[in-house]
């Protein structure tokens, strides 16, 4: 298997330093009932919402101003606009004593990382499937002024039908064009960053949307090989910061090749070698997508107007003013610094000084340092 799956989690352990068991200590609407996974910004618990009596997935965030900071805020508000039957839905978000939480509409199927691993790649016609409806996703997101800037098979999740839908997740990095300036942070996952991302430089912008699509093509590569187009085999024998190195390197070169000992269709090929081109401006956009023969095979034509009514209910019902600066009053909340536990203490206390920059949401400024900063290729982090 060339995906490196990281162990399952067994349903019990925990990253949280305070354990489990009082995550959601006194809270009278959710019940734990297992850890499900983390990411790169937080951990994820499957719970039972004793409001609505359904399961729920809890993304917890810590608190604290090391914690934090715009993007957190930028991934409730930006999700919170997303209604899409191919987007994870964000129902609420709430504090508890250490956490943020955003509470998520459940997806049995897991993340397609974990699905595509255990089956050490899909044939073409699953990975079609998935593929059409995760373009639909995005059609949708960028037709609603949001790019995701951060598309992998981690980030797009799995539903529990028999034929699966997919839901794409992790607005943590999002960028709201209607809100937000036009993007200029160097902000992704490395084995997904499109060329310009990684080169562009202070003051300079790119279009976020681009850049997802190029993030699309790296997906469907691996969907269908099983393998990081912009690895090779002998970058394992590698330092880390090397083998990020030679990696982000031959992205910048657009060098990657078909893996010989996977038979694959001259359709799928051609389209993903349209995505994967060095100028932004020359690889296909959504539109192109949808017409390109691979991807229409099997579609119903209706499915590309699919999105033309949600677009429409979408924006007849954003969340109101007053919803919205609740949230940011939530985040801000959030932000300060956590109390210290209640101990006896022998020196004054330090205030907390809020340093953003180091967060785990890390601050790059150059190649060099987002080498020797990256913790790995397929974790996202910030590089501006
Ligand atoms: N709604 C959900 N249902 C099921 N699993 C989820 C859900 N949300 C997240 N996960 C799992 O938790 C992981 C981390 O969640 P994510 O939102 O991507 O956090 P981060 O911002 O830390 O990357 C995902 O890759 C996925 O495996
Ligand atoms: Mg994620």
């Amino acid at each position: 298997m060339e995906l490196d799956v990281p162990p399952l989690p067994d349903g019990s352990g925990s990253p949280n330093p305070q354990g489990d068991a009082d995550l959601l200590a006194g809270n009278p609407r959710y019940e734990k009932i297992r850890y499900l996974n983390r990411g790169a910004f937080g951990f994820v618990v499957l719970a039972h919402d004793k409001q609505c009596n359904d399961r729920v997935a809890l993304k917890f965030i810590e608190r604290g101003p090391e914690h934090i900071n715009k993007y957190v805020e930028r991934e409730i508000v930006n999700h919170m606009k997303l209604r899409h039957p191919h987007i994870i839905g964000l129902r609420e978000v709430f504090l508890t004593s250490t956490h943020l939480v955003l509470s998520m509409e459940y997806a049995p199927g897991g993340d397609l990382f974990r699905y595509v691993a255990a089956r050490r790649g899909l044939p073409e016609d699953e990975a079609r499937w998935f593929f059409q409806q995760l373009m639909i996703a995005v059609d949708y997101c960028h037709r609603m002024g949001v790019s995701s800037r951060d598309i992998k098979l981690e980030n797009t999740l799995v539903d529990g039908s028999p034929r699966p839908l997919i839901k794409l997740a992790d607005f943590g990095f999002s960028k709201d064009a209607n809100q937000h300036s036009a993007p200029t942070s160097r902000v992704g996952t490395p084995a997904y960053l499109a060329p310009e991302v990684i080169t562009n430089q202070p003051g300079q912008v790119y279009d976020g949307k681009k850049g997802d699509i190029w993030s699309c093509g790296v997906l469907l590569y691996i969907l269908v090989t099983d393998r990081y187009p912009f690895r090779r085999p002998g970058d394992d024998a590698m330092k880390p910061n090397q083998k990020l190195n030679v990696m982000l390197q031959r992205i910048l070169r657009a060098d990657y090749s078909f893996p010989a000992d996977k038979p694959l269709s001259d359709g799928v090929r051609d389209l993903i070698s349209r995505i994967l081109v060095q100028d932004p401006d020359a690889r296909p956009t959504l539109q192109g997508i949808f017409t390109h023969p691979w991807f229409v095979e099997g579609l119903n034509p209706a499915a590309l107007q699919f999105n033309d009514s949600i677009v429409r209910e979408s924006l007849a019902n954003q969340p109101s003013p007053e919803v919205l600066n609740e949230v940011r009053a939530i985040v801000q909340e959030a932000a300060k610094p956590v109390a210290a536990p209640a101990a006896p203490q022998t020196a004054p206390q330090q205030p907390a000084i809020p340093r953003p920059d180091e967060s785990n949401r890390g601050a790059y400024d150059s190649l060099d340092e987002l080498v020797r900063g990256a913790a790995a290729e397929s974790d996202s982090f910030d590089m501006r």
